[in-house]
């Protein structure tokens, strides 16, 4: 298969010289802080592959579309080949990370109603927060597309908050990417522990990256947690 990119966490192939379809594969590499914190996560592709796979299942099966097709092995995913939009889309249910810290907050306070955050795909430029103005002042997408994908995003929202409520975790935020196919505005990339902050809802403790970010140990073990509790899906 034809590799058509690299990234941080995944390997993009060219499907059996279809170039409408992809093939992503999940790697163990983890990194943290735009790059600056590198390490391995052992068996972290597999389960985020599986992870993902269930989820997107999980959303279609509530009437969210997104680029995945099917599983196709331990590590590979087929997706639709989208157009991407050059934007992150972060939800926020709770305070933590960069928004604790730009509000002078604590981490772990409920949000009165969920932040949508987007930030310019830029590894070199450190993923900056942007605006709608800025979409249109700088032709990024198209303001429908993104209106479009925020709905999506918040619509994903109670979907996996109801979900991981349900199965003992609280769903602090995610990132989401989106890409368009046809016209249509379709949810991508991954939903993963590398992508998401989950807490524990009894001890708060973090089942997610920040594990592995914040030295904290057991970072297998809640990549474990999350993948055993998606399986059921
Ligand atoms: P980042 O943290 O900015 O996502 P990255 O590029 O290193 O960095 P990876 O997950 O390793 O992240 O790479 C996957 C790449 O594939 C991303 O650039 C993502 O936008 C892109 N991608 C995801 N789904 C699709 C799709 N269906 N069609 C085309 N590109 C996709
Ligand atoms: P954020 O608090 O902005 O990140 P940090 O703690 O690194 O400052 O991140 C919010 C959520 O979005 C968190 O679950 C991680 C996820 N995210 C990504 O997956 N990729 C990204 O590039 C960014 C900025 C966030």
């Amino acid at each position: 298969m034809k590799k058509i990119y690299e990234g941080k966490a995944k390997i993009l192939y060219v499907y059996d010289n279809d170039e409408t379809k992809l093939v992503t594969y999940f790697k163990d590499d983890a990194t943290a802080f735009n790059g600056q914190k590198k390490g391995t996560i052992m068996q972290k592709g597999e389960f985020n592959n599986a992870i993902s796979a269930s989820l997107f299942k999980l959303l279609k099966s509530k009437g969210i579309e997104s680029h995945f097709i099917e599983k196709l092995s331990e590590r590979e995913m087929l997706v639709h080949h989208l157009k991407m939009l050059p934007v992150e889309f972060i939800v926020r249910n709770y305070t933590a990370g960069s928004l604790a810290k730009k509000m002078g907050v604590e981490e772990g306070i409920k949000l009165i109603s969920p932040v949508v955050e987007m930030c310019f795909k830029s590894d070199e430029l450190g993923d900056p927060f942007i605006n709608d103005t800025y979409i249109k002042a700088f032709d990024l997408a198209k303001p429908e597309e993104v209106e479009e994908a925020k709905k999506i995003a918040l619509a994903v929202n109670e979907i996996l908050k109801d979900f991981f409520d349900k199965n003992g975790l609280m769903l602090v935020d995610y990132k989401l990417e989106f890409g368009v196919l046809n016209g249509k505005v379709l949810l991508a990339d991954e939903i993963t522990p590398d992508t998401m902050r989950l807490w524990d809802k009894v001890t708060l403790e973090k089942v997610d990256k920040d594990r592995f970010r914040r030295d904290l140990g057991g970072v297998e073990e809640a990549y474990k947690r999350v993948y055993d509790i998606t399986s059921s899906i």
